[in-house]
């Protein structure tokens, strides 16, 4: 299967998903979108009140300073893939609960492998705590770290910057780093559980 057909099998069973209670409460799942073969994949923490509207991810206020901060870079939403942890809005966009970020891990993966992107940017805590358990986002934001042969860059979330301004100047300084970033990083070793045909070079760490 082809990248593409891989993320519309997902988007097609999230959008029927009933592995969690989210999908009780949920108006429209909510699988993610942009580019199949990004080089940068994005990860926040679940559908707000918008995004369970309209089906897609990041389209509220956060998702609109989302799209300022990637232009700021020189990108747009369809050169990138935005998802989250959890597929289905929580109620009254309470925190994802353990439980249904590991029940909803099953489409992430499917969507990291089929894209196999280059950087993986985490957007607040939940996601930052998918590869970073420990870390205090105050000291890990817009660093580069390698989690089992992926380059990881924990960020604050969009939505932070909006409630804290003083949050602005650091999350558009992380945001500027990732060019470097995603052109100096290799393609992971996460494609080594792919068909030999499709198999990329192994991994060389550059220095960061
Ligand atoms: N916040 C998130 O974490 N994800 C969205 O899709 C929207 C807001």
């Amino acid at each position: 299967m082809t990248p593409e057909e891989i993320l519309a099998e997902v988007s097609k069973e999230v959008s029927v998903c009933t592995r969690c209670p989210l999908y009780h409460s949920r108006k429209h799942a909510v699988p993610g979108e942009g580019s199949a073969h990004a080089e940068i994949m994005f990860i926040g923490e679940g559908p707000g009140f918008h995004e369970n509207e309209q089906g897609r991810p990041f389209v509220g206020p956060a998702g609109k300073y989302l799209e300022e901060l990637l232009a700021g870079i020189g990108l747009k939403r369809s050169d990138v893939f935005i998802t989250n942890v959890v597929k289905c809005r929580p109620p009254g966009n309470r925190d994802p609960e353990p439980g249904e970020i590991e029940t909803c891990s099953v489409y992430l993966d499917r969507q990291i492998q089929a894209i196999n992107p280059k950087v993986i940017v985490t957007l607040g805590r939940f996601s930052m705590a998918r590869y970073l358990p420990n870390a205090k986002i105050s000291t890990v934001h817009g660093r580069a770290t390698h989690v089992n042969g992926r380059l990881v860059v924990a960020m604050y979330h969009p939505a932070a910057a909006l409630h804290q301004p003083a949050l602005k100047p650091t999350i558009a300084e992380d945001f500027a780093r990732l060019p470097e970033l995603i052109a100096r990083a290799v393609p992971t070793q996460d494609d080594q559980d792919k068909p030999p045909t499709e198999n990329k070079p192994p991994k060389q760490l550059s220095l960061f």
